[in-house]
C-alpha cells in the first residue's frame, strides 16, 4: 500500500495509427484491433481513475480518433470529472469531429508535428500529405477555441530546424510547444543509428532554443526536453516509477510507464481482473521500483537518488539487461561508456517504420 496517488492516466485507446513514425513510443509488439477494450470497459476505467484521484486523462494511442467511439469516450471521461487531453496526429480528424469532441467536453488538444520541411515531415510520418493535414487540424483546433499544444520529437533529420518549428508552432496560435528529443527504447532504440544526432548538433539545438525562448516567451510556453544521451545525469523518468501516473494499454494491461512492457520478467495486472485501485497499490509491477529500497549502487548511496530516482528503468533494462541497474545515461553507471560509444558511433539513413506488419526489429546491440 502506498500513500502516493496518481495525478494522470494515459489511456492508449488503440495502437492503430495512420502514421508510422520510427521513434513511436508504442511497444514493438502492437496490440491488434480485435484485442482492444470495448467502450463500456473504458468508461468504467475512467470512473475508477477519477475515484482513485486521477485529475488528467490523456486520450492517446496510436491515433485515438481511430476509435469510432472517441466522442462517447470523451463524454464519459468529462462526466467522470477528468480533465481530458487528446493526443493526436491530427491526420483523419475533421472539423466536424473536433466540434463533436469539444461539445462532449474535450479540454485540450496535443498535436504532433514532425518537421517544418513538408518533405521530411511526410517521410518521418511515413505518409504523404500528413504535414498538410496536421496544419489544417491545428487551424481547426484554434478556431474552435480549444487550447492547443504542439509537440515535436527531435532527431538527426529535423534538429537543424528546431527554432523554425517553434516559430511555426507559435504562428498557429498554439499556447505551448513541447520539443523533446527522441527517447531511445522500443522503436526509437531500433532506429537509434538513424535518429541520434551528433554532439555538435545537440549543442547547436540547445543554443537555438535558448535564443528563441528569449524572443518568443511568454507569448508561447516552450517545454524543452534535452536528450539524456548527451547529459551527465539521467532524467527523472516518469517522475519516479509508480509515483504519479499510470498507463492503460489497448488490451487493458496497466503499466507504470508506457514502455514498461519492454522490461522482461515484470507481471502486469489487467483491468479485466483487478480494479485500478488494486493495481496502483498492490500489483507487483507498480511496486517493483517504487521508492528507493530496490536501488543498487551507485544509486543507493547517491545524493541525487531523490532527484532523478535512478533515471529510466526501461533504458536501464535495454542497455544492461537489469532494470534495477543505474540508468546508463548517468556518468556514474558502469555502462555509461557503452552509451557514449553509441553516441560517437556510426549513423545510418535506414529507417525502420512502426507498422503492424514490420518484421520485429533487433532491440539490443
Ligand atoms: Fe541518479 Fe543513480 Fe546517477 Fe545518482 S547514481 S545521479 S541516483 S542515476
Ligand atoms: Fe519506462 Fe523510463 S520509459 S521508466
Amino acid at each position: 500500500m502506498t500513500d502516493l496517488l496518481p495525478l494522470g492516466m494515459l489511456a492508449e485507446l488503440t495502437h492503430r495509427c495512420p502514421l508510422a513514425c520510427p521513434y513511436c513510443s508504442n511497444p514493438v509488439e502492437l496490440d491488434r484491433r480485435s484485442d482492444e477494450l470495448d467502450t463500456a470497459t473504458w468508461l468504467r476505467i475512467f470512473e475508477e481513475a477519477a475515484e482513485l484521484g486521477v485529475l488528467q486523462l490523456h486520450l492517446s494511442g496510436g491515433e485515438p480518433t481511430a476509435r469510432s467511439d472517441i466522442v462517447e469516450l470523451t463524454r464519459g471521461a468529462a462526466k467522470a470529472g477528468l480533465y481530458t487531453n487528446l493526443i493526436t496526429s491530427g491526420v483523419g480528424l475533421t472539423k466536424q469531429r473536433l466540434e463533436a469532441l469539444a461539445e462532449a467536453g474535450l479540454d485540450h488538444v496535443q498535436l504532433s508535428w514532425q518537421d517544418t520541411d513538408p518533405v521530411v515531415a511526410d517521410k518521418i510520418a511515413g505518409l504523404e500529405g500528413a504535414h498538410r493535414w496536421k496544419h489544417e487540424t491545428a487551424r481547426a483546433v484554434v478556431e474552435l477555441g480549444l487550447p492547443l499544444t504542439i509537440n515535436v520529437v527531435i532527431h538527426r533529420l529535423n534538429i537543424a530546424r528546431i527554432a523554425d518549428m517553434i516559430v511555426a508552432a507559435c504562428r498557429t496560435g498554439a499556447r505551448r510547444i513541447e520539443v523533446a528529443h527522441t527517447q531511445y527504447y522500443g522503436w526509437g532504440l531500433a532506429n537509434r543509428a538513424a535518429l541520434l544526432p551528433t554532439q555538435e548538433q545537440v549543442e547547436a539545438a540547445h543554443a537555438a532554443v535558448a535564443q528563441i525562448r528569449r524572443e518568443l516567451e511568454p507569448s508561447i510556453l516552450i517545454d524543452y526536453v534535452a536528450p539524456d544521451h548527451f547529459s551527465r545525469f539521467p532524467k527523472p523518468c516518469m517522475n519516479g516509477w509508480g509515483r504519479q501516473s499510470l498507463n492503460v494499454t489497448p488490451r487493458g494491461k496497466v503499466l507504470p510507464c508506457h514502455a514498461a512492457e519492454s522490461i522482461r520478467g515484470l507481471t502486469f495486472w489487467t483491468v479485466h481482473d483487478h480494479s485500478l485501485r488494486e493495481i496502483w497499490h498492490d500489483s507487483p509491477a507498480f511496486n517493483a521500483f517504487r521508492g528507493t529500497d530496490w536501488m543498487k549502487e551507485p544509486c543507493r548511496s547517491c545524493p541525487r537518488k531523490h532527484i532523478d530516482f535512478g533515471g529510466c528503468r526501461c533504458q536501464a533494462f535495454a542497455w544492461t539487461g537489469d532494470a534495477a541497474n543505474t540508468d546508463p545515461a548517468c556518468e556514474l553507471s558502469p555502462y555509461h561508456g557503452a552509451l557514449r560509444d553509441a553516441v560517437a558511433g556510426p549513423r545510418t539513413n535506414e529507417l525502420i517504420y512502426r507498422r503492424f506488419s514490420q518484421p520485429k526489429p533487433v532491440l539490443q546491440d
